[in-house]
């Protein structure tokens, strides 16, 4: 751990690294193979689990000539998802290493750092990491809803139509579209909002959820 720990700290902030990105970092060398083709192992899967995520990025940093490291990763990699870097004062981990994997936020600082970590762990922690603060954006919806948005997650009787309740995809779409679960226009007054799915999911999941059903807007 504190190998990695201290390299990566050393490399960053890391340029390879375009801001509003979150990034998985993990050392190779091209002449192990114990721990470091289970390390790749691990970054093909968590690459298809990701798909053609964009706010995210696998990085494999070596202190071997760029050309090499980039052969490396090209013999594993299947989506531009992952990169290979070099950095000269990258140590070479050794056959012996669990997988050690840093991540980075989206601020390009270091987040944390994981030994022998699970695909299902890298993809939720890179999840989280990956989500942009809706702090602010709810600030702005609170000048309007002083008092919240009441119980969305509730089935009540909206503007004349049928009982609906709020899940994520028609909260995003009442953001989006101006239209309630039932399909009825908004009012006008209320704003569209360009969303990506994931900051419409961040504000849904972080923000609208804990605060239902009364708890007013902060
Ligand atoms: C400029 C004022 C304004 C702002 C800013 C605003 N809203 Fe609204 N919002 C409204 C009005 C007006 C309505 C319509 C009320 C109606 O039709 O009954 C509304 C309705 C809604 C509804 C539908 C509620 C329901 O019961 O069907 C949701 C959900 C909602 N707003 C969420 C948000 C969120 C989240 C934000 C911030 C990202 C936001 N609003 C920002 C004015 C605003």
């Amino acid at each position: 751990m504190d190998l990695i720990l201290a390299a990566v700290s050393a490399l960053l902030p890391f340029s390879a690294v375009p801001p509003g990105k979150a990034a998985a970092i993990h050392l190779f060398s091209p002449d192990c193979t114990g721990g470091c083709p289970r390390a790749a192992s691990l970054f093909r899967a968590l690459e298809r689990r990701l798909a053609h995520d964009p706010d995210i990025l696998l990085l494999s940093v070596s202190a071997t000539h760029p050309a090499r490291a980039r052969h490396w990763v090209d013999s594993w990699r299947s989506t531009n998802l992952w990169h290979a870097a070099s950095a000269s004062t990258a140590p070479h981990p050794t056959d012996a290493h669990d997988p050690q994997v840093c991540l980075v936020n989206r601020d390009g600082r270091l987040a944390s750092c994981l030994t022998a970590p699970t695909v299902d762990d890298l993809a939720a922690a890179l999840d989280r990491l990956a989500a942009p603060p809706a702090a602010g954006l709810l600030r702005s919806c609170s000048q309007c809803h002083p008092a919240g948005l009441g119980p969305l997650t509730e089935r009540r009787f909206r503007r004349q139509g049928p009982a609906t309740a709020y899940r994520q995809e028609s909260f995003c779409a009442a953001l989006r579209h101006g239209k309630d679960p039932a399909g009825t226009p908004l009012d006008p007054r209320m704003p569209r909002y360009e969303l990506s799915d994931r900051e419409c999911r961040s504000l849904w999941e972080n923000l609208i959820l804990p605060a239902a059903p009364s708890t007013p807007l902060r």
